[in-house]
């Protein structure tokens, strides 16, 4: 949420000048700091129009493409003491971007070659890992590899420095010519220690997190069941994040709140960003732990002040029951903030606290991407389309990518806004040649301030937040708590699916096999999938998830959402990777009241109608091959 949206230009000139004082004269980034900007862009009439700089482009192809681009990520991104196996994703991609020269001559088979490689400890050079994998040239798609490996090998005591690892790789029977490096995480397990103390795993798979609450604080003894034992446990559960942005006014400020935060835990949520700190609202932290209720903990008014970030850190969350993640930013893009801010910030958390992930705030569309997400582990797009008019604003100027600033930057000022948005940041990373990091989207659910004239409906709340869960969400924080008793009503009835079994599991399934993504952008795991049918159909969204559970059955979790205002009054396919299977449930059905029919046939699922905005999920039991 832009602040200087809330603020006259006066303030804002205090508030930089208070900034400023802080670390010397530091100056924002892009062109013309001295002008009044948002995402880099001049707002306020009476300027001219000018490049705001800081874009991410498409790199021209290498001229000794296609390379092999190899990357390697522990699964988790981070492993503890009381845990004996951790795993290695080895991730190769053919790009036309990145990597070194492939080639694919000297293979013997025709569309396979071997890639042999070794993965060792930088500093001592053991290796751990020895292996060869099948780099397959006809694949645009990273083909992910997992290897294990015992935790023994690192030959280390548990520490809260993270161990580099390097890979060195060579085709069969060629020169060793890739290296590439990471670090894992091996930390203590401070379970047994401390009597809190959650911590939380990000699945570099999937950019899914897994949780584990510390134990100790809460009087519920239901809401800690699997970690009330003072032996540690490795049980982490699959979280899904849903809640809002929670204000102070109003809400959490009262002297007590926990009648309120007890209504909004009974919505549905499992999650809230408490726009305050512990201090003060110290009964308000501890209910929400009663109730199982998980907090991101919220760090941007001071988090340039390094000495605060550190006393929030070792006064309160280090030790917390129930905190996921922290928020240490928002929008530090849309204020030009100077880089090293976040960056401070991140590093400092890392370094006292591995145990929970950073997350911060994007506004922009495409200002300064890599530098703004680089001190994050989860990147979260604030993107308000609703209401808003997209190209011309409240400030008298035109909105375009050099000029203005209507409330959504960039934006076309429809729903395809929030997909949108996820596509352009995970093709970004492509283009950079990143490890995709986890995403979560902040739907909106307001408005006002003269860019917003109305909240989305009810049915435009679920499309946006599925349309961006089908892109890769891994989470859904609104801004901001309290809405309306409607916008209330509608993201705790969708939190309760998307946050409880069986559809939790699917979404971040541990045991991910869906490999076969048709269209590029959609994140590495929520597979777009091709819908046909009838007029309307190109606003029609699909995605899948696919687990095989312990008894090797395989299930797969549809998405479905009609993105289009108007009803499809006639047959809808859905071509799907799988051969055969039954429609086991469906959890989530905001079709109205005229019934959709589904039928599943070999692969292809039909549904006889989709209402327009209509939204759905899907348990399918799939067949074995
Ligand atoms: C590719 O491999 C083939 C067969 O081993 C070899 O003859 C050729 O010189 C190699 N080409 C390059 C550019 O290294
Ligand atoms: C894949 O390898 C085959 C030979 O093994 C080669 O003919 C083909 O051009 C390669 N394709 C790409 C996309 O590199
Ligand atoms: C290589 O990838 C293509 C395209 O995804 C696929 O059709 C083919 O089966 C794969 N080949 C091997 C050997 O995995
Ligand atoms: C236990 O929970 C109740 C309300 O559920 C609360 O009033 C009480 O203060 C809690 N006790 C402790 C020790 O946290
Ligand atoms: C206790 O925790 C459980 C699980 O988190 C929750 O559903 C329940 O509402 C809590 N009960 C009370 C009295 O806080
Ligand atoms: C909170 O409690 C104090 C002391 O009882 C009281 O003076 C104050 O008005 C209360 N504030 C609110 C917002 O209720
Ligand atoms: C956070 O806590 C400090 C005391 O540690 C307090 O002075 C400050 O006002 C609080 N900040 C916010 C944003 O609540
Ligand atoms: C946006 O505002 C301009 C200027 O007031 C107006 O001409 C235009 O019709 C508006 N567009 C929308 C979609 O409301
Ligand atoms: C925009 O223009 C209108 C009409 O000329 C004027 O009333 C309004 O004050 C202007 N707004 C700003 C922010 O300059
Ligand atoms: C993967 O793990 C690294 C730590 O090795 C972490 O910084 C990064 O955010 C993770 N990426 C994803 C997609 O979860």
């Amino acid at each position: 949420m832009a602040w200087h949206r809330l603020l006259s230009r006066a303030a804002i000139a205090g508030l930089l000048a208070m900034v400023g004082t802080a670390k010397g004269q530091e100056t924002e980034t892009g062109n013309h700091p001295d002008w009044p900007r948002w995402c880099g862009k001049v707002y306020e009439a009476g300027y001219p129009a000018f490049d705001p700089g800081g874009q991410t482009v498409e790199p021209a192809p290498h001229p000794d493409a296609p390379l092999l681009h190899i990357q390697i990520k522990p699964r988790y991104n981070l492993y503890l003491s009381s845990e004996d196996e951790a795993e290695l994703i080895v991730r190769s991609e053919i790009s036309p971007y990145h990597g070194t020269p492939w080639n694919t001559s000297s293979s013997s088979s025709d569309r396979a070659n071997w890639f042999i490689f070794t993965v060792n400890l930088v500093d001592t050079d053991d290796v751990i890992i020895s292996n060869k994998i099948i780099v397959n040239n006809t694949s645009t798609e990273p083909q992910i590899n997992i290897l294990s490996f015992p935790l023994s090998r690192l030959g280390k005591p548990p520490s809260l420095k993270p161990i580099e690892l390097v890979l060195y790789g060579a085709p069969e029977g060629g020169h060793p010519t890739w290296t590439t490096t990471t670090s894992i995480l091996y930390l203590p397990d401070r379970g047994a220690a401390a009597k809190r103390s959650s911590v939380t795993k990000i699945d570099n798979l999937s950019g899914s997190l897994f949780f584990r609450p510390g134990g100790g604080n809460s009087n519920n003894s239901s809401s800690s069941s699997s970690t009330t034992t003072t032996t540690t446990t490795t049980t982490f559960e699959p979280f899904f994040p849903y809640g809002f942005f929670a204000s102070y006014d109003g809400f959490l400020g009262r002297n007590d709140s926990t009648a309120q935060i007890q209504a909004y835990h009974d919505l549905g949520f499992n999650a809230m960003t408490p726009l305050t700190n512990y201090s003060g609202s110290e009964r308000n932290f501890e209910y929400m732990d009663e109730l199982g209720l998980r907090i991101m903990y919220n760090l941007r008014e001071n988090y340039k002040n390094l000495d605060y970030v550190r006393e929030q850190v070792e006064s309160y969350v280090l030790d917390s029951e129930g905190v996921f993640a922290y928020w240490s930013t928002d929008e530090p893009d849309g204020w030009q903030d100077p880089f090293h801010f976040p960056s401070d910030a991140y590093t400092l958390l890392h370094a006292l606290d591995p145990y929970h992930p950073v997350a911060l705030v994007l506004n922009c569309q495409n200002y300064y991407f890599p530098h703004y997400s680089s001190p994050s582990d989860i990147i979260m797009s604030d993107v308000y389309p609703i209401g808003i008019n997209a190209t011309f604003s409240k400030w008298n100027t035109s909105c375009t990518p050099t000029l203005g600033d209507c409330g959504c930057d960039n934006c076309a000022g429809n729903l395809q806004d929030v997909p949108n948005r996820l596509d352009d940041l995970s093709r970004y990373e492509k283009w950079l040649g990143l490890w995709p990091k986890t995403k979560m989207h902040n739907p909106q659910s307001f408005h006002g301030q003269d860019y917003w004239l109305r909240d989305p409906s009810r049915e435009e709340t679920y499309v946006m937040a599925l349309l961006a869960v089908n892109h890769g969400a891994k989470g859904l924080i609104s801004w901001v708590w309290p809405a309306s008793d409607l916008l209330g009503r509608a993201h705790g009835g969708l939190a309760k699916v998307l946050t409880r079994s069986p559809v939790v599991e699917l979404l971040l399934g541990k045991y991910y096999q869906a490999r076969g993504y048709v269209q590029g952008d959609g994140g590495p795991f929520a597979a777009k999938v091709v819908v046909t049918g009838n007029q309307g159909i190109e606003v029609v969204d699909a995605a899948f998830w696919v687990r095989t559970e312990d008894s090797g059955k395989k299930k797969m979790l549809l998405s479905v959402v009609n993105g289009g205002y108007v009803d499809i009054n006639s047959l809808v396919s859905i071509k799907l990777p799988v051969n055969g299977g039954t429609i086991e449930s469906i959890p989530w059905d905001n079709g109205g009241s005229q019934k959709v029919e589904w039928k599943l046939e070999r692969s292809t699922l039909t549904a006889s109608r989709l209402p327009a905005l209509g939204t759905f999920l899907l348990v399918l039991d799939l067949f074995s091959v």
